[in-house]
């Protein structure tokens, strides 16, 4: 499905654009216990619908508060889960502690209603995260429960008013502009391209404008919440500069010059942009832009300030030539035939599809197997060849680690490549990662099309 702009954007043509609310702050600089509490409620995301959505939220918002902590310091954060099902805190792109990674089923038991959970870990980078639920994350993350995690750096590079969060989401709207929950699981979306939107929002907004100064320097942090939606954004209008993705920062700020470029499921951008006049962000993926997020510009400094980049986060660099090499084939979804995939020790045929639900396979198996994929001692460079075998692409997270990109379809990169936790794969690429196992614990490697996790693509590997 692609977004429809045409049915949404005509009813809400007269509608207001609002202006970008302040955002809730919780930081944990006392030490103490920053409470995010789990549970229903009702929010419009559509402005010119009547209708509230039945949302899943943190703290009674979507996003959920902002959490900002400084690199180094030791966060805590009680989950009290009010929701009618378990649930988890996942801490997407932190180098965490393995027990605290928020992973149901394997790093821990998810939280009954009613009950409570304790998370307490150390940040070691500074950068642009997130969080979000990590128990049936198709059915939670869809409904809303994630929200921003920001480290910043010991000495903050870009004071509060250059430091602009954008959580972006996309939603599936029913034709009364609620959130569609009738199509929520459907086997459709689990053996396509997930489950894909008709309506953006931003930080929980329609259209919101933020109000900047002409010849300032912002970081703008785009977060990526979509369930499988692939952003194609436009950056070249903008003359935007990378400054950092999925939270690690690049030794220099580097000029974004083609189109469309692509922001994952999962995956951020960190983006420096100098605005002499008004401009928006827009979805480019549709027959005609979709504008979500507009930008107002007054008269601001008269010389540009000098451009200021983000220190380096130490990251151990892989020794290519002591790598350990592990082959990860993905296959299955419709279009390449559902053939030999084997689930819980059996091989799925014919109507068990529908039962089990599992389309896709990583080296034929459909889910956490018992065995892990791979073990890794502490230390060991490994090279992981993801060989995409299906008609899809997919959007590969490594939990716990951050990797470089070595080989696309077997050739080597030319030039070093930054320093990501969540790579896109398109269908029948090949793609090499190179990282070291240097964190010890079971760690996940999925798909963050979070329906295809949900329908197969998850495995995990240990590093002792
Ligand atoms: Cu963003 Cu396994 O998660
Ligand atoms: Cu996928």
């Amino acid at each position: 499905m692609r977004i429809n702009r045409r049915q949404f954007l005509s009813s809400a043509a007269g509608g207001v654009a609002l202006a970008a609310l302040p955002r809730t702050v919780l930081s944990a600089k006392d030490d103490g216990f920053i409470e995010l509490i789990a549970g229903p409620m009702k929010q419009k995301l559509h402005p010119s619908s009547p209708v509230r959505s039945d949302l899943w939220t943190y703290n009674n918002m979507t996003p959920g508060p902002e959490i900002r902590v400084s690199q180094g310091a030791r966060v805590r954060v009680r989950l009290t889960n009010n929701l009618e099902e378990p649930t988890t805190v996942h801490w997407h792109g932190i180098r965490i502690d393995n027990r605290m990674d928020g992973v149901a089923g394997l790093t821990q038991d998810a939280v009954p209603p009613g009950e409570t959970f304790d998370y307490e870990f150390v940040a070691p980078d500074a950068g642009t995260y997130w969080y979000h639920a990590h128990n049936k994350s198709w059915n939670q993350v869809a409904r809303g429960l994630y929200g921003p995690l920001i480290v910043e750096e010991a000495e903050p590079t870009y004071d509060r008013d250059h430091d602009l969060t954008l959580v972006i989401d996309d939603w599936r709207l029913n034709s009364d502009g609620a959130l569609d929950l009738s199509s929520l699981g459907s086997l459709m979306d689990w053996s396509h391209g997930g489950r894909l939107g008709n309506w953006m929002t931003v930080n929980g907004e329609s259209l919101p404008t933020f109000d900047l100064r002409a010849g300032e320097s912002y970081r703008l942090r785009l977060i990526n919440a979509s369930n499988s939606r692939v952003l194609e954004l436009d950056p070249v209008k903008l003359g935007a500069r990378v400054l950092a993705y999925d939270g690690q920062p690049l030794p220099a700020p580097t000029l974004l010059d083609y189109s469309p470029f692509l922001l994952g499921p999962a995956q951020r951008v960190d983006l420096l942009v100098v605005p002499d006049e008004d401009f928006a962000l827009e979805e480019v993926s549709g027959d005609e832009p979709f504008a979500f997020a507009a930008f107002s510009v007054s008269v601001g400094a008269a010389e540009p300030e000098p451009v200021p980049t983000l220190p380096l986060n130490a990251i151990p660099e892989p020794d290519l030539s002591k790598a350990v090499t592990v082959r990860l084939n993905m296959t299955g979804g419709a279009m390449g035939g559902f053939t030999d995939i084997v689930y819980q020790g059996k091989k799925i045929e014919g109507e068990d599809f529908r039962r089990t639900r599992q389309v896709w396979a990583f080296n034929g198996v459909a889910n956490l197997a018992e065995e892990p994929l791979f073990r890794a001692s502490r230390g060991e460079t490994i090279v992981l060849e993801t060989v995409n075998d299906t008609g899809w692409v997919h959007a590969m997270h490594l939990h716990g680690h951050h990797f470089r990109v070595t080989e696309r379809s077997g050739a080597t990169v030319d030039e070093e490549q930054p320093w990501r936790d969540t790579f896109l794969i398109g269908p029948q690429q090949t793609t090499k990662i190179a990282f070291v196992a240097d964190n010890p614990g079971m760690w996940l490697l999925h798909c963050h099309m979070l329906e295809h996790a949900a329908a197969g693509m998850n495995t995990w590997f240990e590093v002792g």
